[in-house]
């Protein structure tokens, strides 16, 4: 009920809210350090307002694009959200199978809960995987192999995360001693679980604190206790993508670019597409809101390679904005996994169902019955053009 009462995705996060221990709904919300980045992906949008074209009659609305050779019936993707599976039972499959139904891809996190294979099987859509070197070249390699043969169709290779990022409220909610397993530790901590009974008995019945089927060690799938460590050890680097290039001959898209040069680089290395991303404001603290970094990033790549953005899209006018300057698609991260903590499958469809109604509606108003006429002109040109004085500096 909770869910099919969200108006908007403001409404999921309350009802996530509602639901989850707060150790995890805080997992979900927070970014790091003073979540100054965090805001910024929200103000960038903000900065920015829509010149539409009236008394246009736009009969037909059409949302589909193609992202890597992937058809999309709307052009956003479910972006990779680590450890899903603490939010809901099964979560990647329930994510995985929403996305499908609505015609979009689901990209899974190397750290999920789930097997891929099972995740891809629960999807009638298209399935992309994000790989993190965690374990070792040779553990990734196998993990590629295995998506490989279970159907998905594009690798996201995530490389803003040199070491994981300071997220104080994890650090407040006792994460770490959470998932040591060790009573005594986790004590201090466990009232947060206690106030959230019903979420608590739908976490035992699915098998209780995770580990990582898809990071297969000699010593078995890697534990949550070891998701920080094995990030340090395994960062990747242009030097990888060589070898990743060589053991995975689909697409691949290079996510975390917060810069034209970088994003230069990726094409250089072999990248079919590179998603503008802090990761969520979750990494470093204190970069520009992506959306703000977009202009750059498309001027540097100038159509050689697609550019898609992620950081902060809560509402469908957020994606259109960011189609006006020249992403392909974006990423949607918090919105769907609010979804998905408020209510599994229901929740993320919910999320789904929002952001298309609000991307018919937005792109009516404005005037366009498309996609793909989308274009800067769609947007008032002051904030346009700071924005890209913006860039311009910061090239400089
Ligand atoms: C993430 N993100 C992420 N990215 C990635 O490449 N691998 C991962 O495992 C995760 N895990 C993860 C967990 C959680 C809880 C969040 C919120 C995010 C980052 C994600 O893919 C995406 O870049 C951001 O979520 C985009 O910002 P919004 O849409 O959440 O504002």
């Amino acid at each position: 009920m909770r869910v099919a009462r969200a108006v908007n995705i403001e409404d999921l996060r309350r009802a996530a809210r509602r639901r989850l221990p707060r150790a995890v709904f805080d997992y979900i919300d927070g970014g790091a350090e003073a979540e100054f980045t965090l805001r910024e992906n929200r103000r960038a949008f903000e900065t920015v307002t829509l010149r539409p074209r009236c008394a246009v009659a736009t009969a037909t609305c059409n949302l589909q694009t193609t992202v890597v050779g992937t058809k999309l019936a709307l052009p956003f993707v479910l972006a990779p959200i680590g450890s899903s599976r603490l939010f809901y039972p099964r979560a990647e499959e329930v994510a995985a199978q929403a996305a499908g139904e609505a015609g979009i891809a689901y990209t899974l996190s190397t750290f999920s809960g789930c097997l891929l294979e099972d995740v891809q099987r629960a999807s009638s859509g298209p399935v992309w995987y994000q790989l993190y070197l965690a374990g070792g070249r040779e553990c990734a390699t196998a993990s590629i192999e295995r998506a490989r043969k279970a159907g998905y169709t594009a690798l996201v290779v995530t490389i803003d995360t040199a070491v994981a990022g300071m997220r104080e409220r994890d650090v407040r909610n006792g994460i770490a001693e959470l998932v040591t397993r060790d009573p005594l530790r986790m004590a201090p901590y466990v009232w947060q679980f206690l106030a959230r009974p019903r979420w608590l008995a739908a976490f035992f019945r699915d098998g209780g604190l995770m580990t990582f089927p898809n990071v297969v060690l000699p010593s078995g799938p890697m534990l949550y206790a070891d998701v920080g460590k094995s990030l340090e050890q395994s960062m990747v680097t242009w030097q990888d993508l060589r070898w990743i290039r060589d053991v995975w001959d689909g697409p691949i898209v290079v996510k975390g670019i917060h810069t034209a040069d970088d994003a230069r680089r990726a094409a250089a290395e072999g990248a079919d597409a590179v998603v503008v991303s802090n990761h969520g404001g979750r990494q470093l603290d204190g970069v520009r809101g992506s959306f703000q970094v977009l202009p750059e990033v498309v001027a540097a790549v100038n159509g050689q390679i697609e550019v898609l953005m992620d950081g902060g899209i809560r509402r469908g006018s957020d994606i259109v904005k960011a189609l006006c300057l020249g992403a392909r698609a974006v990423l949607v991260g918090r919105a769907y996994a609010y979804g998905l903590g408020a209510g599994g499958a229901a929740g993320v469809t919910r999320a789904i169902d929002i952001l298309r109604a609000d991307l018919v509606r937005t792109l009516k108003l404005l005037g366009c019955e498309s996609v793909s006429d989308l274009n800067p002109s769609c947007l008032d040109a002051p904030a346009v053009q700071t924005t890209r004085v913006e860039s311009a500096t910061t090239i400089a």
